[in-house]
């Protein structure tokens, strides 16, 4: 039984602060951090936490920094990772000139190993300790992924692409293999060790109904899983879902038709939503990946943040690179500021965390286990620097309160704010390069 207490300022949210204002976070300037066997034992005011411990626990002192919980990205596509920032196109046009082609290259394990190992270490640089990632429709592209994973002790959610339409023949699996493919992946990874699977059906139009069925069969006779899609996202994408599925009301319902909605369903985008589909997605508890940087690029919309709130649909932020152009969750949320200032609505910084942690933890059905520092949750961190260069230096010394600090960092942070990031306890990446990366 061993015990480390980390010791610095200390922030975590216990609620999203649009619903319970100041009482949503807890914030300790000199905190601490009690982490016993990779779980949280205390969180809070040192003076009060230490209290309570052995006068010779080991403490690690956290000079100038935040301490938050690690931060949650709730969509992104691994083997994207060598196409970020491709010029010139939206999203159908984006898909078949630069995706499906990278897409391609992963029917070779020893290549999809390789891409896993760097997307994660790049995770980890960022301060992200928990994500919801699309692999290919390749099922060793999952098996690389979550080896990957698994060397790193990470807590990751993914599964295999379903896709047996409209896209290339070199890149399609057919409704009966894509059932058993994703069989085969649930029951070799769902609930090893931190990793869940996630049925991933690409998107409507990549599906055929008869496919979207079985993805439903697999949620029903697996109801751990995960169900992992896009959902109006761009307006050209939205009317070819109408003339593929004609008898169907609305985007939402080719989903709904097949069973595919629920509490651990998770919907990258979802722009343009009707008020019926909101409605929906309230009903079924249904959760939306929020991504900015993806929404921005491709020139797909803004997201109505405040709509999923007045619904109560929870959101998670997701850099979903390829189409976004930054894994890191402070550059999201900046540009998740910039899509609601465009909207006449002002994102708070607390806000921005909030959705970076705990609102991704309960996007992604994991409040039990991660997302705060609450006792027994799993010990997930980022040490976030606040003096990281001269600029950033000045400018947050210039301030003078939390939520103008957490504001410039989500403005002006990126990678290099995060020192060190943490794991079920261990230090798994620091600044500096005193931890070498896994490969
Ligand atoms: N819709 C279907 N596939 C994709 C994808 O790979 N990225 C994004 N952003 N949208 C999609
Ligand atoms: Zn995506």
């Amino acid at each position: 039984m061993t015990i480390t207490v980390h010791r610095g300022a200390l922030l975590h949210f216990l609620d999203d602060p649009a619903i319970a204002g100041d009482e949503s976070y807890r914030y300790s300037e000199d905190g601490a951090l009690v982490i016993e066997d990779g779980h949280v034992l205390a969180a809070g005011p040192a003076r009060q936490v230490m209290a309570a411990l052995a006068p010779d626990v080991q403490v690690i002192e956290h000079d100038d920094a935040l301490i938050v919980p690690g931060f949650i990205d709730t969509h992104v596509h691994y083997p994207q990772l060598d196409i970020v920032g491709a010029h010139g196109e939206q999203l159908l046009e984006w898909l078949d000139r630069y995706v499906f082609p990278t897409e391609a290259k992963f029917s070779d394990k020893a290549h999809a190993r390789e891409v896993a190992d760097a997307f994660l270490n790049e995770l980890l640089c960022n301060g992200t300790t928990t994500a919801l990632v699309f692999a290919t429709v390749h099922p060793q592209s999952v098996d690389a992924f979550f080896e990957a994973s698994e060397a790193r002790g990470l807590c990751m959610i993914s599964g295999k692409v379903l896709m047996d339409r409209n896209a290339p023949e070199y890149l399609r699996d057919d409704p009966q293999s894509a059932y058993k493919d994703s069989r085969r992946l649930i029951e070799t990874w769902h609930g090893r060790g931190r990793l869940r699977y996630a049925v991933t059906p690409r998107f409507a139009p990549t599906s055929s109904p008869e496919q979207l069925a079985a993805a439903g069969r697999l949620l029903r006779e697996y109801p751990g899983v995960y169900l992992h899609t896009h959902m109006s996202e761009n307006v050209n994408e939205i009317a070819w879902v109408e003339e593929l599925f004609p008898d169907h009301e609305h985007y939402l319902h080719c989903y709904d038709d097949a069973g595919l909605l629920g509490r651990r369903s998770v919907f990258a985008h979802c722009i343009h939503l009707s008020d019926m589909e909101w409605q929906r997605m309230a009903d079924t508890e249904s959760n939306i990946a929020f991504c900015p940087t993806s929404n921005l690029f491709l020139g797909s919309g803004l997201f109505p943040l405040g709509r999923a709130q007045h619904h109560g649909v929870h959101v998670g932020l997701g850099t979903d690179i390829g189409a976004g152009t930054s894994l890191s969750m402070l550059e999201t949320m900046d540009e998740a500021y910039k899509v609601q200032q465009l909207q006449g609505q002002s994102l708070t910084p607390f806000k921005s965390f909030y959705l970076a942690t705990l609102g991704g933890a309960r996007a992604l059905d994991l409040e039990d286990k991660l997302g705060n520092f609450l006792p027994g949750k799993e010990a997930d961190f980022v040490v976030l620097d606040m003096a990281p260069t001269p600029l950033l230096k000045r400018r947050i010394e210039a301030t003078d309160d939390l939520f103008e600090k957490l504001f410039v960092l989500s403005t002006l942070g990126d990678d290099r704010v995060v020192r060190e990031t943490w794991i079920m306890g261990a230090c798994a990446h620091r600044r500096d390069g005193t931890i070498p990366p896994i490969h």
